[in-house]
């Protein structure tokens, strides 16, 4: 089967999926969009109203900031994949709790393994804290390398934390822009 095939089963297998008390109120779980076969995974935290309505990730105003900042780094939105933490919407957008996220990890992981990404990118402290290290501060972790089982772990700021003028957008097109120059001179492979 095609990584893309493989996608369709992964989704057609969990998209009623009820591990964690999340699936009983969403609209649509979100799974993920993008190239099935990507160096560049994006990692978000969870869907927000918009995603769970449409049941894509990132199309929110985060989600429309994203774009624009993959575009000024050169990356067309379509060539990356990407999904969030957890797939389905907490309740008025708080951060998932860990069993939330403990829930969801067999299908990121499963994502993972089908697009086999040189690099997944982990935008903000949800991503960071589930993927990476748990007590990592994120001021302390962006814009380093780090190793994955199989991959390289990139963390950056959420899109979110721009809108909200915490981060420059700068600084993300400059992670954004790294991580293309890596992922094209193999220097992650
Ligand atoms: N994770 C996010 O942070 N946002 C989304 O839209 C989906 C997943």
């Amino acid at each position: 089967m095609t990584e893309k095939e493989l996608l369709a089963k992964l989704l057609a297998d969990n998209e009623n999926c009820l591990k964690c008390g999340l699936g009983r109120g969403r609209k649509k779980l979100v799974f993920g969009e993008g190239n099935p076969r990507s160096r560049i995974f994006l990692l978000g935290e969870a869907p927000g109203a918009k995603e769970d309505e449409t049941g894509r990730p990132f199309v929110g105003r985060a989600g429309e900031l994203l774009t624009e900042l993959l575009a000024l780094a050169g990356i067309d939105r379509q060539d990356v994949y990407i999904t969030g933490s957890c797939k389905c919407r907490p309740p008025k957008n708080r951060n998932p709790y860990r069993k939330e996220l403990a829930a969801c990890r067999p299908l990121l992981e499963r994502q993972i393994e089908i697009i086999k990404p040189r690099v997944v990118v982990c935008m903000g402290l949800v991503a960071v804290h589930n993927l990476l290290d748990r007590r990592a501060r994120l001021a302390d972790v962006r814009g380093r390398w780090f190793d994955g089982p199989s991959y390289k772990i990139y963390p950056t700021y959420h899109p979110a934390a721009v809108l909200r003028g915490t981060v420059k957008a700068h600084v993300m097109v400059t992670d954004f822009r790294r991580v293309a120059e890596a992922v094209q001179a193999r220097l992650v492979d």
